[in-house]
């Protein structure tokens, strides 16, 4: 027997190693985490994906409310909260109403992100608890309107005459 048949054994505890810690971080996506936090893109499509899975049965697949639960996109939704940390604290102990406390902190983070966004809240950076008190809902002047009113800078028929021949 030589040493070198230990080789092939070794790489593969390294791989199951690589593998395993890979998987973990993935699966945590703990927003509080820099390292960990997925981008705000990735969160809002995380957060869709959750939402379909877990709540859209009671609160529909729009989240515009059934019979079973209330709606939490509309504007008459989320009345009784005002900021996305008010959101958070509540469903991450109530909800799924079936299953409470069930998901991630990532988890909620991400279908909370889902649901800013379809509020007309579209968050640029990734929705965690370094910044989910500054997300308002219902509120004049947000962070939504002010990119509304940028967007609208970019119309090219807003004609702004710029003199630059001189
Ligand atoms: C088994 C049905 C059911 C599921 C699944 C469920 N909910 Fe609910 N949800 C309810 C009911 C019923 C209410 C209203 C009673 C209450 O507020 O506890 C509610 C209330 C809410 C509210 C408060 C709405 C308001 O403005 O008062 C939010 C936000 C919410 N759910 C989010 C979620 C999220 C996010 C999920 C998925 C992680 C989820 N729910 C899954 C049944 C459900």
């Amino acid at each position: 027997m030589r040493s070198t048949r230990n080789i092939p054994l070794t790489l593969a505890c390294l791989l199951v190693v690589v593998l395993f810690s890979g998987c973990t971080k993935r699966g945590s996506m703990d927003p509080a985490d820099p390292e960990e936090a997925p981008g705000p893109a990735e969160q809002k499509l995380a957060g869709g994906t959750l939402f379909e899975k877990h709540c859209a049965k009671c609160h529909g697949a729009l989240g515009k409310g059934t019979d079973k639960a209330p709606a939490v996109v509309g504007e008459e939704a989320l009345s009784r909260f005002n900021t996305a940390q008010e959101v958070f604290e509540f469903i991450s102990n109530e909800m799924p109403k079936d299953k409470p406390g069930s998901l991630k902190e990532g988890e909620y983070w991400a279908i909370i992100a889902f649901d800013l966004k379809a509020n007309g809240v579209d968050a640029d950076e990734t929705v965690g608890p370094q910044n989910a008190s500054t997300f308002l809902l219902h509120s004049e002047g947000d962070k939504a309107d002010d990119k509304q009113d940028a967007a609208k800078g970019d119309h090219p028929d807003d004609k702004v005459s710029l003199d630059v021949n001189e």
